[in-house]
């Protein structure tokens, strides 16, 4: 590999970088080396709005297709040889298989199956904000991790008396969604997780529900419904990635509402901002900070050679502060942006997310029952980042509500 006039000790796999401050080194890779060989990570790092999405758009050149880590476990474990296990998650697929699979299970989560979904999900989030105490509490703890765990857990079909159970199997979970799953975590999948959502299965065929366990069991894609495996796949998949993703949004939210008080007064005074500001947190904070591809044939880029093979980090962090894209305001959090709904937040072309609509929802019905009681959200303890190469969030954040 040719070496490049520019050289960062940044290694973009690595918590660390993530821990510092990104950004700088986003901002002077954009400008300097946009698309950047890192050496010691072996990928090439793409931080332009422009290429991210022109990549992202590209799924011929640019593939998808890994072993998920679950599917490689499960196979490793019966002995077969995971290449061929041919049950892989929706992010990992290509077309043509890709798009049978997003237009069948796509298809109920668009905005519109979404808005139907409101009152559940409203009841969900009402219910967690009714019970917060007065005081100092954890908003990762009592917010911003149960509340999509049990949307989704309500929206699977779990029954409720389970979600607190669920709550539990969060990180691993998430563990599993983002490839660092243990094998204390994949021993829990295997002894508890797994046998609990098939009983549920087994029970929806025998009494089909409004659930999205419901459907899993009766959807079609290319004629065909899903095997066990695959509906199990799809559940724990789904819980995975709208988990510990949209537990980062909600974590931004509080901590944007706390840092930038002109905006959360903008927003405390106008809650029709709601949307806004869950798209502007989308852009400022970038809760997925990457994702990655795989070139499946060499392509020129801005002068440089990404051969066959190559692994390319998308890092939507960048971006989503990208000066040419933003101009100079792209490192202000401002809800006023006309323009902030195009974020590469969610990704972009062929693997946008599919629960973005879910997302966006339950952010903004949680902000309407914040603005309904309070002020604001104050950080009144020591918040401590999550560790992590991919999800931009907190473990801890104390804060105090500012009620009416
Ligand atoms: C704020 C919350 C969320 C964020 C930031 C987020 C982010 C992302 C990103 C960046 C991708 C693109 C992956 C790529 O380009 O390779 C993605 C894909 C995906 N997301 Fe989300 N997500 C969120 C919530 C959710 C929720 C709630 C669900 C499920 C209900 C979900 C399900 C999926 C699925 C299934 C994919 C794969 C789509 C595909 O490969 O075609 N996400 N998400």
């Amino acid at each position: 590999m040719t070496t490049t006039p520019f050289e960062t000790a940044a290694r973009f796999d690595s918590p660390d970088f993530y821990l510092g401050d990104p950004n700088a080194t986003f901002k002077e890779l954009r400008r300097v080396e946009p698309v950047y060989w890192s050496a010691a990570d072996e990928m090439w790092v793409i931080t332009k709005y422009d290429d991210i999405k022109a990549i992202s758009s590209d799924p011929e050149r640019f593939r998808s297709e890994r072993i998920a880590v679950l599917m490689d476990v499960i196979a490793k474990r019966k002995g077969e040889d995971p290449q061929n296990y041919g049950n892989r998650g929706v992010m990992f697929m290509d077309p043509p298989e890709h798009r049978s699979h997003r237009r069948a299970i796509g298809a109920h989560l668009t905005p519109g199956e979404v808005a139907k979904m409101e009152d559940r999900v409203r009841e969900v989030v009402k219910n967690v904000v009714d019970g917060l105490p007065d005081g100092e509490f954890d908003f990762i703890e009592h917010v911003a991790e149960p509340v999509p765990v049990q949307v989704f857990a309500q929206l699977l079909g779990i029954p409720e008396k389970d979600w607190s159970r669920v709550v539990g199997w969060a990180t691993t979970i998430a563990h599993v969604g983002s490839g660092a799953a243990s094998d204390d975590d994949m021993t829990l999948i295997y002894s508890e997780v797994a046998p609990f959502i098939m009983e549920l299965v087994a029970e929806r065929r025998e009494a089909p529900q409004n659930d999205f366990l419901t459907m899993l069991t009766t959807v079609l894609v290319d004629g065909q419904p899903l095997d066990e495996v695959q509906v199990l796949t799809y559940a724990l998949i789904l819980l995975a990635a709208g988990s510990e993703t949209t537990q980062s949004l909600i974590a931004g939210l509080a901590h944007c509402i706390d840092e930038f008080d002109d905006q959360r007064q903008l927003l405390f005074d106008d809650p029709s901002r709601s949307g806004d500001a869950v798209e502007e947190t989308m852009r400022f904070w970038t809760p997925v900070m990457s994702m990655a591809r795989q070139a499946a044939v060499d392509v020129e880029l801005r002068g440089k050679t990404i051969k066959a093979g190559d692994a390319v980090l998308l890092a939507y962090a960048s971006a989503n502060r990208d000066e040419e894209r933003w101009g100079p305001t792209a490192d202000e959090f401002d809800i006023t942006r006309r323009d902030a709904r195009t974020h590469l937040g969610f990704g972009i072309g062929e693997h946008f997310c599919m629960g973005a609509a879910l997302a966006r929802r339950e952010a903004r019905l949680l902000i309407d029952e914040l603005v309904e009681r309070t002020n604001g959200i104050r950080i009144t303890g020591e918040a401590q980042l999550r560790a992590s190469a991919l999800v931009h969030t907190y473990d801890r954040l104390p804060v105090t509500l500012d009620r009416r």
